[in-house]
């Protein structure tokens, strides 16, 4: 067949073809995990100017780059401290199994960092394994409780998510099963909406009521962290200061989810690479940059990444997606199972389904038992310290003897986009898109 005969449409690609179909069958819209497919300026279009002449490197074997890292300085009278800057994101015992965020708790706390609970609740075991655990607290309210909130080690106000910021989340039927419906008090096998907003608030003043009420339930010991889905960051994050916010966790569009309109992940929020860099500013206009630390997650998987964010003036970085990758999500075994659910290895984006292959998103006992504990907690731990490790390199490289002194300056972009976005020069130029003329 002649070539010019196969054009594909830009805008009607096999893709939306596929999807106005789909809609046209089914009479409602996609659901799916994972985070953006889209390609977005991201932590990648930019890269370090390490030591050579005009700076000295530092010696891996023999010189020290810190990573102690402290959340929380502002008003709580016990931050978290952490050995690494990377922390384990908040994701829900009923998006993931009970073994999975045991595995989560366990390889945090030998690499001496925090894990988060999620929508749902605690789990008795997950407290249990995880040596710093932080305690979200929901518009859903589902397994809120305030026993739990007083073995929590920080609470976390999750205002939004960057899957999401502005949407609700889902869990369906399949995956409510006895344990989860009781924890959230709801009936078994139905499908549940979580809100998108909190009950008992409406605006930012109300906020400021409810971070007080948390901390006079804890006592003022713990920190309380504000999670935003990045949109209009420069007022959220001043907002989320001015209502007295120890720590902001900002979660860039790319973020990770366990089930959400395919709508919202792709075309709702902006990428983490500009939010990190307007948080920092409004946390500059503020005067409380130090004071309120900065969190950062979506789309982060390698120690470059982690050292990126860093360098942009994150305290911390935030992962979800990437830990579940590491024990064993989108991995090439079970093949007919991600048959069945009409995907494949290093595709698959069907944790909504509760079927998930390698038993990380499911209730289901028999796919849970696919999940080797054990094994699960070495990797992930295996692999947030080989991000460190990354992470320290990049800083040596650069002549620092911590990675918090990793700095804006460090970093050129390979885009227009990237530098406008990140305010750093296009490399090779002195140009900053967007601030100084070429
Ligand atoms: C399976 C899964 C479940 C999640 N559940 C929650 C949740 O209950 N509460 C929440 O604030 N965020 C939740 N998230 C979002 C993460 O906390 C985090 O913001 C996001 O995963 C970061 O992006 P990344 O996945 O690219 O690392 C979830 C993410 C995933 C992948
Ligand atoms: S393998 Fe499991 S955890 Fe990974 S995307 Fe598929 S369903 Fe989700």
């Amino acid at each position: 067949m002649e070539r010019r005969l196969l054009n594909t449409s830009q805008t009607f690609t096999p893709e939306a073809i596929a999807a106005i179909q789909e809609s046209a069958e089914l009479g409602r819209y996609s659901i799916r995990g994972f985070g953006a497919f889209r390609n977005v300026p991201r932590l990648d279009d930019l890269v370090f100017l390490t030591a050579t002449l005009t700076r000295f490197p530092l010696e891996g074997y023999r010189e020290r780059c810190e990573t102690r890292t402290v959340l929380g300085t502002r008003f709580a009278r016990k931050p978290l401290e952490l050995s690494v800057p990377i922390t384990v994101a908040g994701m829900s015992f009923g998006a993931l199994s009970r073994t999975a965020k045991v595995a989560l708790g366990r390889a945090a706390s030998l690499v001496g960092t925090s894990t988060t609970t999620g929508d749902g609740g605690m789990l008795a075991a997950e407290r249990e394994a995880s040596a710093k655990l932080v305690y979200q607290c929901l518009p859903s309210r589902y397994g809120f409780s305030p026993a739990d909130l007083k073995k929590a080690d920080a609470i976390e106000i999750v205002v939004g998510q960057g899957a999401k910021p502005g949407g609700g989340g889902l869990l369906l039927g399949q995956k409510v099963n006895q344990v989860v419906a009781g924890m959230r008090t709801l009936p078994e096998g139905v499908d549940q909406r979580s809100p998108c907003r909190h009950p008992d608030w409406i605006g930012p003043d109300d906020l400021r009521i409810k971070i007080e009420e948390l901390r006079e339930a804890t006592d003022w010991e713990i920190p309380i962290y504000v999670k935003l889905g990045a949109t209009r960051v420069t007022d959220d994050v001043k907002l989320a200061v001015k209502a007295g916010a120890d720590v902001i966790v900002l979660d860039g569009m790319e973020g990770g989810t366990a089930a959400t309109q395919s709508t919202f992940q792709d075309h709702v929020g902006i990428p983490t690479l500009p939010a990190i860099v307007l948080a920092v500013e409004a946390l500059k206009d503020m005067d409380m940059l130090g004071e309120v630390q900065l969190v950062v997650s979506g789309g982060i998987r390698s120690g470059a990444d982690v050292a990126k964010a860093l360098a942009l003036g994150a305290d911390a970085v935030s992962l979800g997606t990437a830990t579940l990758v590491a024990m064993g999500c989108n991995k090439p075994i079970y093949v007919e199972d991600y048959e069945k659910l009409g995907t494949a290895p290093y595709h698959c984006h069907h944790c909504h389904t509760g079927l998930c292959p390698v038993g990380i998103a499911t209730q289901d006992e028999a796919l849970m038992a696919r999940l080797d504990v054990d094994q699960a907690t070495t990797h992930v731990a295996n692999y947030l310290q080989t991000l460190v490790m990354e992470a320290q390199s990049l800083a040596r490289a650069c002549g620092k003897s911590d990675v918090h002194n990793l700095e804006r300056e460090d970093l050129v972009a390979l885009t227009l986009e990237a530098s406008a976005m990140a305010r750093v020069p296009l490399a090779g130029t002195q140009w900053v898109v967007g601030q100084n003329p070429l």
